[in-house]
């Protein structure tokens, strides 16, 4: 009797601590009205931000110093007001450093952030579909699906090829390369005996996902570039050739199909002659050069690229799309589900439905983004037609600022494959990479557009990258007019 009534009052207690403790966690739930309204603010300034982008800078060399309105970062116990905060996210986020929505970013490899995929990632948060297995969500993973089968069609990838969205183009990356180690069968003990062929026009996320995936230790070849910085087949047959008489393995060939300094487009259909000979796993990273296969003059570029074993491509290149959404394509899907899937007690429900692959057995991650969404989303909602017109648009972009800037006197390297290429001054008198690098400088502080630069056979090379759906010839000239000027100012 004694005990039961102890019971009843620690019952008495939970239920005291249940109510307290619902009240205030209820507040997560917004009455509509109050949801409306932070909405309503949300939405003005994103109107806002997009309206105003034409005047927009490119780069605003501010906010690398910390003030004390950064005491906003900070959280607190206390709701904010989301007035306050916007004004806060204006002022010391969205207008410090580069500004990757704006059609003057000509630098590294842009994209723009095509409003409208926004718009799916919040369905997809408000719905918070689970887009990691099958069985938790057919319609989910049935339209990530979607959109990896439709890239892999682009490429021209027959039957039995599957693939997986993944957060961006090294994650995509990473997970190819785990896939070739399992499908070759690479264990620990082969690693100082087998050999990665790539060239120096490789993107350092292809290093990164090596070294991560224990393949670091292998040995990593090289290959020459021709004039054009493609990767030249003959230095690579003699490579290869030289590795077996030496008793080494061959095991990985890591090709261009667009690379980030110049553009570069490798020869695909020869590599890829080279690859079966020699019965080489065949990478081909297209992040960014990819959906240019949207293109005529891509699909001539990329030809043969159906033949890699494994594609990584990213919509958030050559699709416009906001960070965060990179695809990797394998020929044969069953590689992919070899290196990836996994098995757990707890999961055996989702093991019932097995109509569709779940990205959960193709990738390292489980729970995860609902990235279908943002992709199908722009794509279904515009139809594909403006997306290759747009993609037309930067080819003819980048030939006229190689003609232009040709006009004007500078070294450029030889016409680009795709929409990125590199040009530099040389002065009649004083230090070239020093006269380079001061005025991208200047055109960085001036930033009505943003450049980036890189070094090429030692020297000092800016680059020119059209990619955001923003970018047209507006925005071009203006590059154009800022270097005549400076030129003309600093030249002799
Ligand atoms: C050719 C290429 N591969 C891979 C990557 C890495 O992609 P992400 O930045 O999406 O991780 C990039 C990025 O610019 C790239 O240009």
């Amino acid at each position: 009797m004694l005990e039961l009534v102890g019971t009843d009052r620690e019952l008495q207690r939970i239920l005291q601590q249940l109510e307290e403790s619902e009240c205030t966690a209820r507040k997560l739930e917004m009455p509509p009205g109050e949801r409306a309204k932070v909405l309503e603010a949300v939405t003005h300034y994103a109107s806002e931000f997009i309206g105003a982008m034409p005047d927009r800078k490119a780069f605003e060399a501010s906010g690398y110093e910390r003030t004390p309105a950064d005491r906003g970062f900070e959280l607190e116990e206390t709701p904010g007001d989301i007035a306050g905060m916007l004004t806060f996210i204006r002022e010391r986020v969205d207008t410090t450093g580069l500004n990757p929505a704006s059609g003057g970013h000509l630098g590294y490899i842009p994209g723009g952030g095509i409003p409208e995929a926004a718009l799916g990632d919040y369905l997809a948060g408000i719905t918070n579909r689970y887009a990691g297995t099958f069985y938790a969500s057919p319609g989910a993973v049935r339209m990530e699906n979607a959109m990896v089968q439709w890239s892999g069609q682009l490429v021209g990838y027959g039957k039995g090829f599957g693939g997986v969205m993944a957060s961006g183009g090294s994650l995509a990356n990473l997970i190819a390369i785990a896939t070739a180690r399992a499908a070759k069968g690479i264990k620990g003990r082969d690693l100082e005996r087998t050999v990665v062929y790539l060239s120096d026009q490789a993107h350092h996320s292809l290093g990164k996902g090596l070294r991560i995936t224990g393949l670091g230790e292998c040995i990593v070849r090289k290959v020459p570039v021709d004039a054009r910085f493609r990767m030249d087949p003959e230095a690579l047959q003699a490579q290869v050739e030289a590795d077996k008489a030496a008793g080494l393995h061959p095991f990985l060939l890591i090709a261009n199909a667009g690379s980030t300094d110049v553009g570069a487009v490798d020869p695909l259909n020869t590599l890829a002659d080279l690859a079966a000979q020699h019965k080489l796993w065949m990478h081909v990273d297209a992040a960014y050069g990819g959906y240019f296969l949207l293109t005529e003059h891509g699909m001539h570029m990329m030809a043969g690229i159906h033949r890699a074993d494994s594609v990584v491509m990213d919509p958030h290149k050559g699709l416009f799309l906001p960070y965060g959404t990179g695809i990797v394509l394998v020929k044969d899907v069953r590689h992919l589900l070899q290196a990836h899937s996994y098995e757990a007690n707890y999961m055996q429900d989702a093991q019932e439905q097995t109509l569709e692959h779940s990205p959960a057995e193709l990738s390292p991650e489980l729970s995860k983004h609902f990235r279908g969404m943002r992709m199908w989303l722009p794509l279904k909602l515009h139809g594909i037609t403006p997306f290759r017109a747009a993609l037309e648009e930067k080819l003819w972009l980048t030939r006229y600022f190689h003609h232009r800037i040709a006009q004007l006197g500078f070294e450029t390297t030889p016409a680009p494959d795709l929409s990125v290429m590199a040009y530099r001054y040389v002065p009649a008198s004083g230090d070239a990479d020093a006269f380079n690098k001061a005025m991208a400088h200047a055109v960085q502080q001036e930033g009505r557009v943003f450049i980036s630069t890189t070094l090429l056979h030692g020297q000092f090379w800016l680059r020119l990258a059209v990619l955001s759906f923003r970018t047209h010839k507006r925005e071009v000239d203006i590059l154009l007019e800022q270097l005549e000027r400076y030129v003309k100012e600093h030249g002799r």
